[in-house]
């Protein structure tokens, strides 16, 4: 019979089991859901609500069911619905009555949102480990290349001389607001749900302050319809990874570039690339391309769930079983995106030269050509047009503004002396750029040293 069968004269139809049932993947809270009953079995016996010998009968049980799970001795059963029940079926099997007195004063609706809770957290801990690796490698690749220059890109058009070394330190800052944020959806998962009972809390005297203490949640919910039917908490998780994809995949997009024939600026190692079933010549970076393809998966798990919960009405309804396989996967996704991304950024190997050939390409000294008539008094208006037209006398003669002698500089302005090359030069045009959150070597160094810092003393939170 099932754990509710009391007020059916009938039992459900198999079909309706396999339906209804979420075991096939809430499996995978076993643990979270052990160690929740273990605590509010603890604290009912502590209130005297259950007897102290039961409540210890019930957390030696649950604590050899948590073991055998491990051990994989234990199968799950779909007749048993979820999670829940399966662990609470096994607990009766194995303890009988004792174990029947578990569920006082609770409700699946109360214990889910505290597994998915405890899970939320366990996850964010571990994907924010993650992104620290990937800094890592980030700032270790950027400290090599302070003086490689290549072109920045507006529109995909070659713009101004950057470095390598600022434009990795651009995904730096990124990944460190990805990791705020996700600090900032843990403060509030961290907030213990139990208590809300089925959505009316419940008459016993539970303490749901020790219980929030024994499972390390930092304080409780406050109102209990809200402690179980809300789900923002992985709704903000999955936001998080969600923009977290978005950055992996812009940086994938342009690795993608980096590495065709037309840019050449980096050559993925071997052991991160793929070959062709037909065309030998081929290497092709299918990680890259993965990782971006997957950020769209990320973003249906967050559209997924708040496309469910956006017409429930208060208070748990089983359309939010549907919570769990989507956060699931996000979860795993980004667990195998951030590993391989990392190790692909680790071992590429770049090239400096393509870079800087790139950069004296394409007139991306050209503001500095602007800047330089400004500097002698030229109003910049006057100076943009003086260089444009420079600029199309080099395209018509196929030159680059360096090429140009200082006659024809001086035949379209006589303003220009010999200091124009040195203004021009790409190190220069880097290098002037000395202002905080600018590309220059100093500048760079320093945002490095900072966030040098930065990763050696961040103390997780938790
Ligand atoms: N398996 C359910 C879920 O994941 C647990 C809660 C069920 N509660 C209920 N009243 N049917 O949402």
């Amino acid at each position: 019979m099932k754990l509710w069968g009391g007020r059916f004269a009938k039992s459900t139809d198999t079909k309706v089991d396999d339906f209804n049932s979420s075991i096939s993947f809430d499996q995978r809270l076993y643990k979270q859901d052990i160690l929740g009953s273990i605590a509010h079995a603890s604290m009912l016996g502590t209130q005297g609500i259950i007897p102290v010998q039961d409540a210890q009968l019930i957390c030696t049980a649950l604590t050899q069911i948590l073991a055998d799970i491990e051990a994989g001795t234990i199968t799950f059963d779909v007749f048993a619905e979820d999670i829940h029940m399966n662990i609470e079926t096994i607990l009766i099997s194995r303890i009988g009555d004792a174990g029947k007195k578990l569920h006082t004063g609770r409700s699946r609706n109360d214990q889910v949102a505290l597994d998915m809770r405890m899970y939320v957290k366990e996850e964010i801990k571990s994907i924010q480990g993650l992104i620290d690796d990937l800094q890592k490698v980030l700032l270790s690749v950027a400290k090599e290349h302070t003086k490689t220059i290549l072109p920045g890109y507006t529109h995909l058009q070659r713009a101004q001389p950057i470095t390598f070394a600022h434009h990795l330190m651009a995904y730096f800052e990124m990944l460190k607001r990805d990791e705020d944020r996700l600090t900032d959806a843990y403060h509030r998962t961290n907030v213990l749900p139990l208590g809300s009972g089925a959505l009316a809390a419940t008459t016993y005297p539970l303490d749901r302050t020790a219980v929030a203490k024994a499972l390390g949640f930092d304080s409780i919910t406050a109102n209990s319809l809200d402690g179980v039917s809300d789900r923002d908490f992985c709704i903000e998780l999955l936001a998080s990874l969600s923009i977290l994809m978005m950055h992996l995949s812009r940086f994938c997009e342009e690795i993608i570039l980096w590495s065709s024939h037309e840019f050449q600026f980096i050559e993925l190692d071997d052991a991160y690339s793929t070959g062709s079933s037909i065309m030998p010549q081929k290497k092709n970076p299918d990680i890259a391309e993965l990782v971006r393809g997957k950020t769209g998966r990320v973003y249906g798990d967050l559209l997924g769930l708040l496309t469910t919960m956006k017409g429930l009405p208060l208070a748990y309804n089983k359309d939010m079983q549907e919570d769990k396989e989507g956060v699931f996967d996000a979860v795993d996704t980004i667990k195998m995106c951030l590993p391989v991304f990392t190790a692909m950024v680790e071992t590429m190997k770049v090239k400096k030269e393509s870079m800087l050939k790139a950069a004296g390409g394409g007139f991306t000294n050209a503001t500095d050509a602007a800047d330089y008539l400004v500097k002698k008094g030229v109003p910049f208006r006057d100076a943009h047009e003086i260089i444009g037209k420079l600029v199309l006398y080099c395209i018509q003669n196929s030159l680059t503004l360096d090429q140009l002698s200082l006659k024809e500089y001086q035949d379209i302005s006589p303003v220009f002396d010999e200091n124009i090359y040195a203004a021009i030069s790409l190190e220069e045009c880097v290098n002037k750029r000395n202002i905080p959150g600018g590309p220059s070597e100093e500048m760079v160094l320093a945002c490095i040293q900072k966030n040098q810092r930065y990763l050696d003393a961040k103390n997780p939170i938790f």
